[in-house]
C-alpha cells in the first residue's frame, strides 16, 4: 500500500496529485489545504475521473488535518504563495519560510518515516529550511527544480531541432532561480548526438537564457505561476522513489563537500530511489560551468542567510 500526500492544493499541489493518480503511481493520494474545503474540493473533482479513465487510486482532501495524512511514505510539500508577473521566487521567502517550517514539522508527526518533496519557492532555500528545522537524515529531503528546469531546456531545445522532447537528453544544475541555474549545454544530446553538431552556439545561447527565465516567461503570460510541468515534474519524481526507479535526475540535495560546496542545498544530478536521494552523481564539470556553481551557491547561501534574519532559522 503506497501513500502520497500532497501539501497545498494549489494549481501545482492538484497538479501533482492528478498526475499520480493517472499513472497509479499509489494506492492512495491525500490533498491538504489550509482553505476550507478547498482540497476537498479539488480531491473530489480528480475523483471524479476515475471511473472515465479507469484509475483505481484512491484521492481524498482535507482542511488542514494532517492526521488523514499519516503514514505517507512521501509528502509533497507545494504550499506558499506563487510568485506574480515580475517578482522573483526569492521575493516569496518572508511569506513562504514559515509556512514551509509549519508544514514540515506537522506532516512528520504523523508520517515520520515519510521522503519530503519540497517544491515550494524560493525552492533551494525552502529545501534547506527543511533539511535543518525538521533534523532529518538528508537522503529524505528532496528539492524539485532541476526536473522542471530540464524539462523547459528539453522542450526549447526539441522546438529548436523540430524533434520530440524525448529524444532530447538535457540537465539544468544549480539553483531555480533565473539567474542561478545552470543550463548544461555542453552535455545536451538529441539521439546521442551533442545539440552543438546542429545548433549554432548564438541559439544555443538563445535556448540556454530562454530555460532560466522559463519559469518568469510563463508568470507573464499566466499572471502566476505555472503548474502543468512543475506538478508532472514533482510526480516524476515521485514516481522514481515508489518504484524505486534509481533514475538520475537533478534534484535540489544537501551537499557536504560535492561540486565543491557544503552547508547548501543545490541542484545537482542524483539517483533517486525508495531511500530517496540515493548519490550524487559527479558530471565532472568544465571550469567554467564549475564556477557558475558557485556562483550559483553564493545566491543561494545569501537567500539561505535571510532564514536567520527574519528568526526562523
Ligand atoms: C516555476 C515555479 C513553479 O518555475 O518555480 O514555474
Amino acid at each position: 500500500m503506497t501513500k502520497v500526500s500532497v501539501i497545498g492544493a494549489g494549481a501545482v499541489g492538484a497538479t501533482t496529485a492528478d498526475v499520480i493518480a493517472c499513472r497509479e503511481l499509489a494506492d492512495e493520494v491525500v490533498l491538504l489545504d489550509v482553505k476550507e474545503g478547498f482540497a476537498e474540493g479539488k480531491a473530489l473533482d480528480i475523483y471524479q475521473t476515475s471511473s472515465l479513465l479507469g484509475i483505481k487510486t484512491r484521492i481524498s482532501g482535507t482542511t488542514n488535518d494532517y492526521s488523514k495524512t499519516a503514514g505517507s511514505d512521501v509528502v509533497v510539500i507545494t504550499s506558499g504563495i506563487p510568485r506574480k508577473p515580475g517578482m522573483t521566487r526569492e521575493e516569496l521567502i518572508g511569506t513562504n519560510a514559515n509556512i514551509v517550517k509549519t508544514v514540515a514539522e506537522n506532516v512528520l508527526k504523523h508520517s515520520p518515516d515519510a521522503i519530503i518533496i519540497v517544491v515550494s519557492n524560493p525552492m533551494d532555500t525552502m529545501t534547506y529550511l527543511a533539511l535543518k528545522a525538521t533534523g532529518l537524515p538528508k537522503n529524505r529531503i528532496i528539492g524539485m527544480g532541476g526536473i522542471l528546469d530540464s524539462a523547459r531546456f528539453k522542450c526549447y531545445l526539441g522546438l529548436a531541432l523540430n524533434t520530440p522532447t524525448v529524444d532530447v537528453h538535457a540537465t539544468v544544475i544549480g539553483g531555480h532561480g533565473d539567474t542561478t541555474m545552470i543550463p548544461l549545454t555542453r552535455l545536451a544530446t538529441f539521439n546521442g548526438v551533442p545539440v552543438s553538431a546542429t545548433l549554432g552556439s548564438d541559439k544555443l545561447k538563445e535556448i540556454s537564457d530562454a530555460t532560466m527565465v522559463g519559469g518568469a516567461t510563463l508568470t507573464k503570460l499566466l499572471g502566476t505561476s505555472a503548474w502543468y510541468a512543475p506538478g508532472a515534474a514533482a510526480a516524476l519524481l515521485v514516481e522514481s522513489i515508489v518504484r524505486d526507479q534509481k533514475r538520475i535526475m537533478p534534484c535540489c540535495v544537501s551537499l557536504e563537500g560535492e561540486y565543491g560546496q557544503k552547508d547548501i542545498c543545490l541542484g545537482v544530478p542524483v539517483s533517486i530511489g525508495k531511500n530517496g536521494w540515493e548519490t550524487i552523481i559527479d558530471y565532472k564539470l568544465s571550469s567554467d560551468e564549475q564556477a557558475a556553481f558557485a556562483k550559483s551557491a553564493e545566491a543561494v547561501r545569501t537567500m539561505n542567510n535571510v532564514l536567520k534574519e527574519i528568526n526562523v532559522l
